[in-house]
């Protein structure tokens, strides 16, 4: 049994505060989409509005002083969460799918006809699309890592499609339908034997278990501040100092060059800011800040922990019945996928809201990944600590009695 309390921990979040759906209390099942703010995040977005508005890099006065320093403690304490060297390997973006195509514009100049980009058919769409545009724009070839028959992302199956050519591979730290873990430490070392770089998309990881940059040795990670109790509109960048500095700006603007002339000469900042052009999202930062300091005062670790015995109890539950597939029983994050045999996933979805669970149903964005799944849609039920079993009782019992709307289920 964990040590996490459950109970004190929901009692932070005002969502969970008797919120009803369709007239039945709330079960929020769709975390890895958003995940709900705590009060403490709130607080910090209404400090800044409240005492501490201005903008950073622009004013000679105390405020905008302060919001500089802040901006700096966010960049340190995010680098501390992740283990990266120095805050400046810390760019602030407007979320993980901005990250990912800042980074794929930023790479560009270094991909050249007949070089090839390495992904794979779990990939969310902020992880595909991007690098089709760069491989169009530059005549280069798009390859895929073949999964596992399970789904999975291996070292292995990496050696198989990399090769001298391949300039950059960028795969997810954890899929966002089936919630492997690749094995991602064992491919950046693949990838740094065959001079590629190495992009982890950390959306579904970050917020749910210890990431270290450094032993990972990744190039990249992108996350998003939303799914980590954060604020929307918010995400992060790490990569390499020295990676960082070189790449091409995909925004250009203010706060990010150094000097411009009217004949046109230009020089930009080094990164961070050289990534960062027009005024940072300051409420965001102050409030990634604060869901930072929540997440550490609960320990990811015990939080990690939580959930996968929430999920371990979660497919015991839905395994009672006969008609469910689950795609992904053995994944290790808290995302489980399932079907009900000749329902289609929307139906099943919408009848789950009219008992008050939000699920998320479709293809959830990684529109490949459905020539593995042999299926055209699935639900998906992605887990957080604040979830109990309680929760995963009132989803199971809907499921058994969802014979008058489902007629399919108990034909
Ligand atoms: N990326 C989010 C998801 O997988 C939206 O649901």
């Amino acid at each position: 049994m964990s040590q996490f309390n459950v109970f004190e921990f929901r009692s932070h979040f005002p969502m969970l505060n008797g919120k009803k759906m369709q007239n039945e209390p709330l079960v929020f099942l769709d975390n890895a989409s958003t995940t709900f703010k705590p009060i403490e995040v709130f607080d910090a977005i209404r400090q800044y509005y409240f005492e501490h508005t201005s903008n950073s890099h622009r004013g000679d006065y105390d405020l905008c002083y302060e919001m500089d320093q802040k901006v700096y403690e966010t960049r340190t304490k995010v680098a501390q969460f992740i283990n990266a060297r120095k805050p400046e390997e810390i760019v602030f973006t407007s979320g993980a799918s901005m990250s990912l195509n800042i980074i794929a514009y930023g790479l560009m100049n270094e991909i050249n006809e007949g070089d090839e980009i390495i992904i794979d058919e779990a990939e969310h769409a902020s992880n595909v699309l991007p690098w089709f545009r760069v491989a169009e724009l530059k005549g280069a070839k798009i390859k895929y890592i073949p999964l596992s028959k399970e789904g999975r992302l291996l070292a292995s199956n990496l050696k198989e499609v990399i090769t001298n050519k391949t300039k950059v591979v960028s795969v997810a730290h954890v899929t966002n339908v089936l919630g492997f873990i690749s094995e991602s430490k064992e491919m950046a070392a693949i990838c740094h034997i065959f001079g590629a770089y190495f992009v982890l998309d950390g959306a579904q990881s970050v917020p749910h278990m210890k990431t270290d940059v450094i032993d990972l040795d990744c190039d990249f990670l992108v996350f998003s501040a939303h799914k980590m109790y954060g604020p929307t509109g918010l995400g992060v960048i790490y990569g390499k100092k020295e990676l960082l500095d070189k790449m091409q700006p995909l925004l250009t603007g203010g706060g990010m060059n150094a000097k411009f002339l009217a004949c046109g000469d230009v020089r930009y900042l080094s990164a961070p800011e050289r990534l960062e052009a027009g005024t940072l999202n300051l409420e965001g930062i102050y409030g990634l800040n604060a869901a930072i300091d929540f997440i550490e005062k609960y320990d990811i670790e015990k939080m990690n922990e939580y959930e996968k015995e929430l999920r371990e109890y979660a497919i015991k539950r839905l395994k009672e019945l006969p008609n469910v597939i689950i795609y992904n029983e053995l994944a290790e994050a808290a995302i489980i996928t399932i079907n009900v045999k000749d329902i289609f996933a929307q139906d099943l979805s919408t009848y789950l809201n009219s008992k008050g669970i939000a699920t998320r149903s479709g293809q959830h964005c990684a529109k490949i990944l459905i020539d593995h799944l042999h299926s055209l849609a699935t639900v998906r039920i992605s887990l957080a600590p604040y979830n109990t079993k309680e929760e995963i009782d009132i989803l199971v019992d809907a499921l058994k009695g969802s014979g008058g709307f489902l007629d399919a289920y108990f034909a």
